[in-house]
């Protein structure tokens, strides 16, 4: 019997990288996920491969910054499997490091666009449902950026902090009806992320790199997939509202 054994998860963003790993350690667990990415081919590619693998999947193409698109991801989602139990809020993008003088405003729109007002609507269409079905579990995917100040960009901090802040309103709000919202904070994990990054303002990346040696390793996907299956287990049902770093001891120091 696995840890999710006929759980329903959502999991944004889960077309390559972290997102990927979280929805494959899921599905080994016994649940059946929903692969919910922009990028269509990627999206594609992974459902191809879960099935071939014998797990239960099904993509939708989603935009997470588009309303439309995250209502019909939902309505697809319980259409398909009859509910949704677990939502991971992990799609998520760079700031190319801008430091707060060079922020340019098409970056802050966007990566505010993707990073928080996703996170948001994503939130806000799970909520009822999950009251609906008697509880719920969340698991945002923050960065060390949301909990320390200086490990990233101006913008990309400023968006991490309010995942942060949107973990700890939920759990407060909702922890009484059974739902469970709490994020995890990576350091530095080995994903397609940072190649994303473009144009890279050379001060922010200094200032953000000075402390880097503290760092004793970086993660793997599955570092961070292993803590979002513990997270949306029964193995932390009393946590709600909690920021768990990973981050090789870069902020320990
Ligand atoms: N890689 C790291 O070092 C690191 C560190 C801390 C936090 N994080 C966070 O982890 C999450 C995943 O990062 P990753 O390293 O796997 O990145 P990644 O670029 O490898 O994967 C991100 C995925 O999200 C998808 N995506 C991006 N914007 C989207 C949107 N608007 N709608 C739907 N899908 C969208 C992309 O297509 C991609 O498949 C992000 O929220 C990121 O901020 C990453």
């Amino acid at each position: 019997m696995g840890l999710l054994e006929n759980k329903v998860a959502i999991i944004t963003g889960s077309g390559s990288g972290i997102g990927k790993e979280v929805a494959l350690t899921y599905a080994k667990e016994g649940a059946k996920v929903v692969i919910a990415d922009f990028n269509e081919e990627a999206l594609q590619v992974t459902v191809g491969e879960f099935r071939e693998a014998g797990y239960t999947a099904h993509g939708v193409k989603v935009n997470v910054v588009n309303e439309e698109d995250v209502k019909n991801m939902f309505a697809e989602a319980i259409s398909v499997f009859g509910q949704v139990d677990i939502l991971v809020n992990n799609a998520g993008i760079g700031d190319n490091m801008q430091a707060a003088a060079n922020v340019q405003d098409e970056t802050w729109n966007r990566v505010m666009d993707i990073n928080v007002t996703g996170v948001m609507r994503c939130i806000r269409q799970a909520l009822p449902h999950f009251e609906q079905i008697g509880g719920g579990i969340i698991v945002n995917m923050a960065s060390l950026s949301g909990v320390a100040g200086g490990r990233g960009g101006f913008t990309y901090t400023a968006a991490k902090h309010a995942v942060v802040g949107m973990t700890k309103n939920v759990a407060s709000h909702y922890g009484e009806m059974n739902i469970r919202a709490n994020a995890i904070a990576p350091g530095n994990v080995e994903t397609g992320f940072s190649a994303k990054m473009t144009n890279i303002d050379q001060f922010g990346m200094k200032q953000a790199l000075r402390g880097v040696s503290y760092m004793t390793k970086s993660g793997k996907p599955s570092d961070i997939a292993n803590i979002a299956l513990f997270l949306a287990s029964e193995q932390s049902s009393l946590m709600n509202g909690t920021v768990l770093v990973a981050d090789g001891g870069w902020s320990a120091y």
